[in-house]
């Protein structure tokens, strides 16, 4: 199934959880994959894993919220192959709490990888994109952005500040054959949980009322499906949740 040899990809937040998944995934479609995260261990082996199932890929070390280090991953990814026709933008973090109860002193640095830089990311690839006259920028919301509820309410903001900034830009750059697509998952079993500080009470709690989580491979399919669609077809935003999961 290599509907996507001949397309190049950047994925964010690839060390773990639903980035890894995506860059697998779109390796196994056949695409060339620049894999990102500031664990470059965890890098390395997710590269030695594509290239055993015969892909290949390529580790950047980076700080997805620092927009020097954005510019030069850009740089290295074109510099490996100039065909970058993929961005997934979705190195991120959560936050537990609402506007009381969450940490004050994470505001900054979740706003800074949530919204700033992957908004410099959008920014970058968009500019390229553009002059090429194609490509895809798959930007990771959350359905805690989409419904705006106290559950991880400041964490939710982010990701409402970001989905909105790409649709802004799908509007801007649509007639210039790039495609902006916003997924806003539910609630995603990864490394997620334990960053944004939800505790495992909590945790059980939703695991009982909604059921099984999403697995990251769930969204990442959905990711492979969305970028092989024919260039006059854009799925431009796709909510997915576990299938217990009624709100947000
Ligand atoms: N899990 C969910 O329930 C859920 C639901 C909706 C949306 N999302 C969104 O989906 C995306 C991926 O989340 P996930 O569930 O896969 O979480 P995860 O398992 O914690 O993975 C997060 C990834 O982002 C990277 N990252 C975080 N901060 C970074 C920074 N400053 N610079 C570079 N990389 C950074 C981490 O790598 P390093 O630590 O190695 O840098 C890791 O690879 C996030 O944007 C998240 O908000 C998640």
């Amino acid at each position: 199934m290599q509907v996507l040899n001949d397309r190049t990809a950047l994925v964010t937040g690839a060390s773990a959880g639903i980035g890894r998944a995506i860059a697998q995934d779109l390796a196994a479609h056949g695409a060339r994959v620049v894999v990102s995260a500031r664990r470059l261990d965890r890098l390395n082996d997710l590269v030695a894993e594509i290239e055993k199932a015969g892909g290949s890929a390529l580790a950047v070390p980076a700080d997805a919220g620092d927009a020097r280090q954005i510019d030069a991953l850009l740089e290295k990814t074109l510099a490996w192959d100039h065909r970058l026709a993929i961005v997934v933008v979705n190195a991120g973090r959560g936050l537990a709490g609402g506007l009381l109860s969450s940490d004050r002193s994470q505001w900054e640095a979740m706003y800074q990888v949530n919204v700033m830089g992957a908004a410099h990311l959008m920014r970058q690839a968009g500019a390229i994109f553009v002059r090429r006259g194609h490509g895809d920028i798959v930007v990771l919301g959350s359905v805690a952005g989409h419904h705006i509820s106290p559950f991880s309410g400041f964490y939710g903001s982010s990701k409402w500040a970001l989905a909105a900034a790409a649709e802004a830009m799908r509007r801007e750059v649509c007639d210039k054959g790039v495609r902006v697509t916003t997924i806003k998952p539910g609630i995603v079993a990864s490394e997620f949980q334990a960053v944004a500080g939800y505790n495992t009470e909590n945790f059980t709690k939703w695991v009982k009322k909604f059921g099984p989580m999403l697995e990251p491979a769930d969204v990442a399919r959905a990711v492979s499906f969305i970028v092989a669609q024919p260039a006059r077809v854009h799925i431009s935003e796709l909510v997915i949740r576990p299938t217990g999961q009624d709100y947000p």
